[in-house]
């Protein structure tokens, strides 16, 4: 489609020849991420920075924006018929919706809110099922396997507001219009390159790290005079949405991987709502995704807001970083 069409009629004409895709949900997180924009622009000017006091049901303090992104999506999401329930970072328990609907919806509402107060840029997450089940709507029906997401995306509000999404068919992005507040397609079927010379991880960690990780950032280090023989550079905005949407604009690897701090915990990323969207939205663009050994689609959920190690990008560098773990 040409440059410039509208999120909306893209999405209308995808779902008029095939019915499986979540069309009219598709529009509906598309609005409520216009509303948090609207909310994310105006910071202190409409009281929004800073934490909210609470805590969620991952142990970590809830910013006041994660609780205002989440109740947009909740409002704006909930009135779409096609959809049976939510589940939330923010949110222990899962949020039915429409009896008949069948879709579910699971999103990080805001991530990277360690950015929010210093205005650097953040995201929404989010990763659409098929509700496999015809009874009544639980926990379990969420547990499916990244493989089995119908849609994902994610919305990156930085100095442009960005929505970038896949269906299975390619990865196609979008920015907000301001003037006429519609998200306008700025470029079809996204491409990773295979190779790269950027990295991404929170080297503070590097003491924490396993072995494998250890070798690879160490060779990259270790720039043209070591087993690499190339330089490479590094970046870290600790925001994984805009670490991933430098990775489809011009290649890298991003790691968020198991460390010793808490060795009972796999990794600090979310599987269901964080790390299953951006492997789909990864592979779909040629790249690679695996929690060190495997690959992150094909893990089971067992837990709604289970951890996962991660580490995705560029196809041949995850490829390496895998050989590593798998002790080659
Ligand atoms: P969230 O704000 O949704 O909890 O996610 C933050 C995540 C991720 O976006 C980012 O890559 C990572 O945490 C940053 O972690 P560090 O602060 O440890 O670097
Ligand atoms: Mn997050
Ligand atoms: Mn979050």
């Amino acid at each position: 489609m040409s440059q410039g069409t509208t999120f909306t009629k893209y999405i209308t004409e995808l779902g008029s020849k095939n019915p499986q895709i979540p069309a009219s949900l598709l529009i509906s997180v598309a609005n409520a991420c216009k509303l948090i924009a609207k909310q994310v622009e105006q910071g202190a000017l409409a009281g929004i920075i800073g934490s909210a006091g609470s805590g969620n049901v991952q142990g970590e303090t809830q910013q006041k924006l994660d609780i205002i992104s989440n109740d947009i999506l909740l409002e704006a999401c909930g009135l779409d018929q096609t959809l049976a329930g939510m589940a939330s970072e923010e949110m222990e328990n899962i949020f039915p919706a429409n009896k008949n609907g069948n879709f579910l919806l699971l999103f990080d509402p805001l991530d990277g809110s360690s950015n929010i107060d210093v205005n650097v840029s953040i995201g929404t997450i989010f990763s659409i099922l098929k509700k496999q089940s015809t009874g009544e709507l639980t926990e379990k029906d969420f547990l499916q396997a990244g493989c089995d997401q119908v849609a994902s995306g994610y919305v990156v509000y930085g100095p442009q507001t960005t929505l970038v999404y896949t269906t299975g068919q390619g990865v196609h992005m979008f920015t907000l219009d301001h003037e006429t507040n519609e998200f306008l397609l700025i470029k079809e079927n996204i491409t990773i390159s295979p190779d790269t010379k950027e990295f991404a991880i929170n080297m503070s960690n590097m003491r924490h790290w396993d072995q494998p990780v250890k070798r690879y950032v160490d060779e990259c280090l270790a720039g043209t005079e070591g087993a690499r023989k190339k330089d490479f550079n590094m970046r870290w905005i600790a925001s994984m949405v805009a670490d991933v949407h430098r990775i489809l604009c011009r290649g890298g690897v991003f790691m968020y991987p198991w460390d010793k701090r808490d060795p009972s915990k796999p990794g600090k990323l979310r599987l269901m709502y964080e790390a299953n969207p951006m492997s789909f939205l990864i592979e779909q663009a040629g790249g690679a995704s695996v929690n060190g050994k495997d690959r992150i689609m094909t893990l089971p959920a067992e837990k709604l807001h289970q951890r996962v190690s991660v580490v995705l990008g560029s196809k041949n560098e995850v490829d390496l970083i895998q050989k590593y773990h798998q002790g080659s």
